[in-house]
Parts: C-alpha cells; sequence; structure tokens
C-alpha cells in the first residue's frame, strides 16, 4: 500500500481510539499518524492517500481544528487524492445532525478534486437527518461510541477492509 496518513486531532480521545483501531486493522507500516491541530498544507499535500478523523460537534459543525484548516483546502488542488473520512457522531443525543461534519467535510473535498472512499451503509442507524447520508450510504464510516460502542471495532475492521481494496 502508499504512504496514507490518519489525520485526527490528538486532544480527541473517542475519535484517537477509533484511529489507532485503525492503524492496528491496517497492520502496515505504511500508515502515518498526523495531528489534525497542527497539520500544515504543505503535509496535507504530501500524502496521496488520506483518512481524516472528523467527529461531528456544537450541533452539526466541525470541530473548531478542521474548520481553521478549511481556508487551506479551499486552496488546494486535490485530484489524484484519495480520501476517506470516518466520522463519530451520537445518534440519540444530536437524530437531527447526526455526522453532519463528515458531509460538509466530504463536499468541500470533492469540490477541489478528491476522490472520496469508504463509503458505508445506513443500515443500523436510527436519526432523522444527516448531511452525511448520501442515498443509502454515509460519506465516509459511521461510528456511535455513545449508543453503539460495541459495534465500533466490527465497523472498523469492515471498513478497513474495504479501504484496503479502494484504495490499491
Ligand atoms: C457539545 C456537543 C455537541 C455535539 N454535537 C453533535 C452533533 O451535532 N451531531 C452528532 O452526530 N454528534 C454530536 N456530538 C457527539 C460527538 O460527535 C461524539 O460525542 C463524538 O464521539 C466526539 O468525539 P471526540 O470526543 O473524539 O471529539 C456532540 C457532542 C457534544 C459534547
Amino acid at each position: 500500500m502508499n504512504k496514507t496518513a490518519i489525520i485526527y486531532s490528538f486532544n480527541t480521545k473517542k475519535t484517537e481510539k477509533i484511529a489507532e483501531r485503525i492503524k492496528e486493522a491496517f497492520n502496515d507500516e505504511m500508515v502515518e499518524m498526523i495531528n489534525a491541530e497542527e497539520i500544515t498544507e504543505e503535509a496535507f499535500l504530501s500524502f496521496d492517500q488520506m483518512i481524516l478523523g472528523v467527529p461531528t460537534w456544537f450541533d452539526g459543525e466541525l470541530p473548531n481544528y478542521w474548520d481553521e484548516f478549511l481556508p487551506a483546502i479551499e486552496d488546494m488542488d486535490l485530484k489524484g487524492k484519495k480520501i476517506a473520512l470516518f466520522g463519530l457522531g451520537d445518534q440519540v443525543g444530536y437524530p437531527e445532525n447526526f455526522l453532519d461534519g463528515v458531509g460538509f467535510m466530504a463536499e468541500i473535498l470533492e469540490a477541489k478534486g478528491a476522490t472520496l472512499l469508504g463509503f458505508t451503509s445506513t443500515e443500523g442507524f436510527t436519526y432523522e437527518s444527516s448531511q452525511a447520508q448520501r442515498g443509502d450510504q454515509f460519506a465516509g464510516l459511521a461510528i456511535d461510541f455513545e449508543n453503539q460502542g460495541s459495534k465500533s471495532k466490527e465497523r472498523v475492521d469492515a471498513w478497513v477492509e474495504q479501504l484496503q481494496k479502494e484504495f490499491s
């Protein structure tokens, strides 16, 4: 596999757990962990394959560290970049904005020419609306620690298997 970055905030607890599980499932030393809170344009563009950790915060918004990096992304040409998103959200606490951050991030990355991979079925989730939903899929992996924590490992493992095919 080509060098792949998992980019997420090193200051998050739940997102970090999932990022580490993803790295473990890849079982590949070509996977590099990068702190989203310190990411530079140069570092971001140095990877052709990326996995971004995007929890949803503030009733349907991106966390600050991604919000602050968006102007830089707006100036990028991401043609040829393969990017997969994993999102954390709470379908019971925030049913009207479940996983919205993944939807916003997906839209921005696609507008800059990136190819998005790793879409997953909405089956097994109950919510009212989600910006991340495209037909019967999410634009990435959905993890709900609060309500379906016990399913996280199997969801991550199945996703990594899918990504190993889609990245190659
Ligand atoms: C203040 C607050 C607002 C949140 N807003 C949303 C939301 O709008 N949509 C959603 O799906 N989850 C929402 N969540 C749930 C978080 O996405 C979830 O707890 C996630 O696991 C946080 O991951 P992190 O701690 O690694 O950042 C919110 C949580 C908090 C505490």
